[in-house]
């Protein structure tokens, strides 16, 4: 007869061994869709800012015929990095001996190199990164063979546009920054389940979702979160049901590994990303757009409201589950999986610690 054993959750080590994290940030983040920044950012033609992915740094561009590209920040010379920060330049310039690059990064110019025989300035070309703009968000990967996103997260793209119909008017509003002491697969991992939201998200639970109906389930390489809304009458802001379908509903779409898009009642789009600093430290970073970018009294009070409540719950269970997944006495307990899934179920957990396993296993 063949016994069935409970699925036990991911050994600890996965959250608290640096060597599992290098694993992490030179295989998985460096095959996996990164989030860069937002595309409003680049208004105009050399507007410029650069980031970190997998411990590389880059930098996403606007070239003249309004096309974003990222590059790794490095020049093809002798390896200076190329710009901090961001702003904008009518050309790349390195800092070291004045190469210049066009801003679709071929070598434009460089002091002397007449000189240099059989030079061929046409052979010379920053190394371009593989870029998407997601609605509006930017993101890239390191991988040049890495499939499409609307590959890895199917149907995401269409369903956002649908609760969010004015996304292509929105902007950055507010980016409102968290420090959880904890590994980044602990914080993405609370985020994925509501089996702990009736016991401690309060304002979560009763005033805005309706938890019998709230459930989490794979899409690709997207955790979808679904459920209905109730007191809508309740909600702490004015909403216009009648503007659009979704008015009135809330829906999150986490894109493995790093990044969520959440909309809340009202099509108010917020966005996560976790950025991994090392085994025991990540800095979520919450994002609040409004229309054009402008001050938005809603969006501000949301924002605070979200951070003293879910926000600052969250911390506390997170810190707290790193602190024992240190502690020698620490046993990989069994994931709840309810066949009927649904909000007292762990089957997301299932799911995203199969993607962890997978993202580690085999690379050691
Ligand atoms: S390293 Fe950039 S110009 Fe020399
Ligand atoms: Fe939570």
């Amino acid at each position: 007869m063949n016994v069935q054993l409970p699925v036990r959750s991911l050994e600890a080590r996965y959250y608290t061994d640096p060597k599992v994290f290098e694993i992490e940030r030179n295989g998985l983040l460096a095959r996996t869709w990164q989030f860069a920044g937002h595309a409003s950012q680049l208004e105009k033609a050399g507007d410029y800012f650069a980031f970190e992915v997998a411990g590389e740094s880059l930098f996403c561009i606007k070239d003249k015929t309004g096309e974003i590209r990222t590059f790794y920040n490095v020049c093809q010379h002798r390896a200076h990095r190329l710009v901090e920060g961001d702003g904008s330049a009518r050309v790349v310039v390195c800092p070291y001996h004045a190469w210049t690059y066009e801003l679709t990064g071929e070598l434009r110019a460089g002091p002397n190199l007449k000189s240099v025989p059989g030079f061929d300035r046409k052979k010379i070309c920053l190394t371009s990164v593989r870029t998407e703009i997601f609605l509006g968000f930017i993101f890239v990967n390191l991988d040049d063979n890495a499939k499409p996103m609307d590959d890895w997260f199917p149907e995401a793209r269409a369903e956002i546009e649908e609760f969010v119909p004015h996304w292509a008017d929105l902007k950055p509003l507010e980016w409102v920054d968290v420090d959880e002491k904890c590994n980044w697969k602990v914080s993405v991992e609370n985020y994925s389940e509501c089996y702990h939201c009736p016991s401690n998200h309060p304002t979560f639970a009763s005033g805005v979702i309706r938890p019998e109906t709230y459930d989490i389930q794979p899409q690709g390489y997207c955790l979808r979160h679904t459920t209905e809304c109730q007191n809508l009458d309740a909600m702490t802001y004015p909403i216009d049901l009648g503007s659009n379908p979704r008015a009135g509903d809330y829906s999150s779409w986490f894109l493995w590994p790093m990044f969520s898009f959440q909309v809340y009642p009202g099509n108010l789009l917020n966005t996560y990303h976790w950025r991994a600093i090392d085994a025991g430290h990540v800095v979520v970073w919450r994002g609040w757009y409004s229309i054009g970018g402008v001050d938005d009294e809603v969006v501000r009070k949301l924002a605070i409201q979200d951070r003293s409540t879910t926000v600052e719950e969250d911390i506390r269970l997170v810190e707290s589950v790193q602190r024992g997944l240190q502690s020698r006495g620490y046993v990989p307990g069994p994931l709840v999986l309810d066949p009927s899934c649904g909000v007292m179920s762990e089957h997301s957990i299932q799911v995203l610690q199969k993607w962890m396993r997978e993202a580690v296993d085999g690379a050691e």
